[in-house]
């Protein structure tokens, strides 16, 4: 199969059927209606909670790995993310539960917001309908009623910025209003930047793709904003593209994958590295990073360096986690398939619902 050349407008629509590129391209506008929605959530739960949880698997989960990273630098109670059908036992009525579901039919968060209601949590849903949408009704609990239509990965504004607007909104974390202008301001910019109408020489997220073609990504990012860019790039890669990624992060990679790159160079070679760098890193990380990739480079097929944008964490965390979208996007037009449906992930939720 010959790739499409990614400056050719018509090629790319005809790959992309359902339209997934608008919504990457409208992220900014997405943003924007998610912090109003929030703003405009009634809810009365007490401020002195000891924990809070976010209930939430795959493009709905990452909305809370977002948040938690966000703030790790001030909340100071406990931020956990439920990946799973059962809750930890510290959940109780002193926990502040997000239950994150896009098509609010997702098992694993369904049982997570039932035992969530019998410990007495104080649970507010994000949701575009479906099963959790009726049980917090008939509970009379707080909903986030998102839009629906979309894949619940390309809803990633909304599944996440409302756990910041609540957080703040309880004042369990401090005014988050300037570090999202920045990131809306850099989101537009990076829009036009990355867009179809850019051609590739001046634009990094296709040659990025054009790199990756061919090629089985691994990201590495480390503590911080690029750990949670370096898992959604993983997933975006997955789901867009179709093709497998790995993801790890500094400094936790260096005690064992470091060494995983010793053999097998003649599969390693189909493999490209893409570190994650963020200005705000430390300089031991900093350090680590120059010297891992000096040990590990040379058995890659190619390795690349992409930095953060902005000062504010949520800004540096969007900025790149914006270019992985795209790239992920032009190496599925590069791959041939339309970056929507995740028939694997459908046809396994229908299995799974037979009796
Ligand atoms: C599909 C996607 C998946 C779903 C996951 C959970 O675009 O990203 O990872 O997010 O299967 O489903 P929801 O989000 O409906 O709870």
């Amino acid at each position: 199969m010959n790739a499409i050349d990614l400056d050719d407008l018509k090629a790319i629509k005809k790959i992309d059927e359902d339209g997934m590129l608008k919504t990457i391209e409208d992220f900014p506008l997405q943003c924007r209606e998610a912090v109003d929605l929030a703003c405009g959530l009634s809810f009365d739960i007490p401020s002195d909670m000891r924990s809070v949880v976010v209930l939430g698997m795959g493009g709905s989960g990452i909305g809370g790995d977002i948040a938690k990273v966000l703030l790790e630098d001030e909340l100071r109670i406990p931020f956990l993310v439920n990946k799973g059908y059962l809750l930890p036992r510290f959940v109780d009525d002193k926990t502040l539960c997000f239950a994150v579901s896009y098509s609010g039919n997702t098992e694993e968060t369904l049982s997570g917001f039932d035992q969530a209601v019998e410990r007495g949590c104080p649970v507010i849903s994000i949701t575009t309908g479906g099963l959790l949408e009726n049980k917090a009704e008939e509970r009379s609990l707080p909903i986030v009623k998102i839009p629906k239509g979309l894949q619940p990965r390309a809803a990633l504004g909304y599944l996440s910025l409302p756990i910041l607007v609540v957080l703040e909104r309880m004042a369990l974390i401090g005014d988050k209003g300037q570090g999202i202008q920045e990131t809306l301001a850099i989101l537009d910019e990076r829009a036009k930047n990355f867009s179809p109408h850019k051609p590739l020489n001046q634009n990094e997220a296709k040659i990025l793709a054009t790199r990756l073609c061919g090629k089985v990504p691994v990201i590495y990012g480390s503590d911080g904003p690029t750990s949670v860019a370096a898992l959604r790039w993983k997933c975006q890669f997955n789901e867009n593209s179709k093709v497998p990624a790995f993801w790890n992060v500094f400094p936790e990679l260096n005690h064992n994958e470091t060494v995983g790159w010793e053999l097998l160079g003649d599969i390693t070679d189909h493999f490209l590295l893409l570190l994650l760098r963020d200005a705000e890193e430390s300089e031991r990380v900093k350090k680590r990073v120059e010297i891992t990739r000096s040990l590990i480079e040379g058995r890659f097929g190619g390795a690349s360096e992409v930095w953060s944008g902005g000062k504010s964490r949520l800004a540096r965390t969007f900025s790149l986690i914006y270019l992985g979208d795209f790239v992920s996007f032009y190496l599925a037009a590069l791959n041939g398939v339309n970056p929507s449906p995740v028939e694997r992930i459908s046809v396994l939720k229908r299995r799974l619902s037979e009796e």
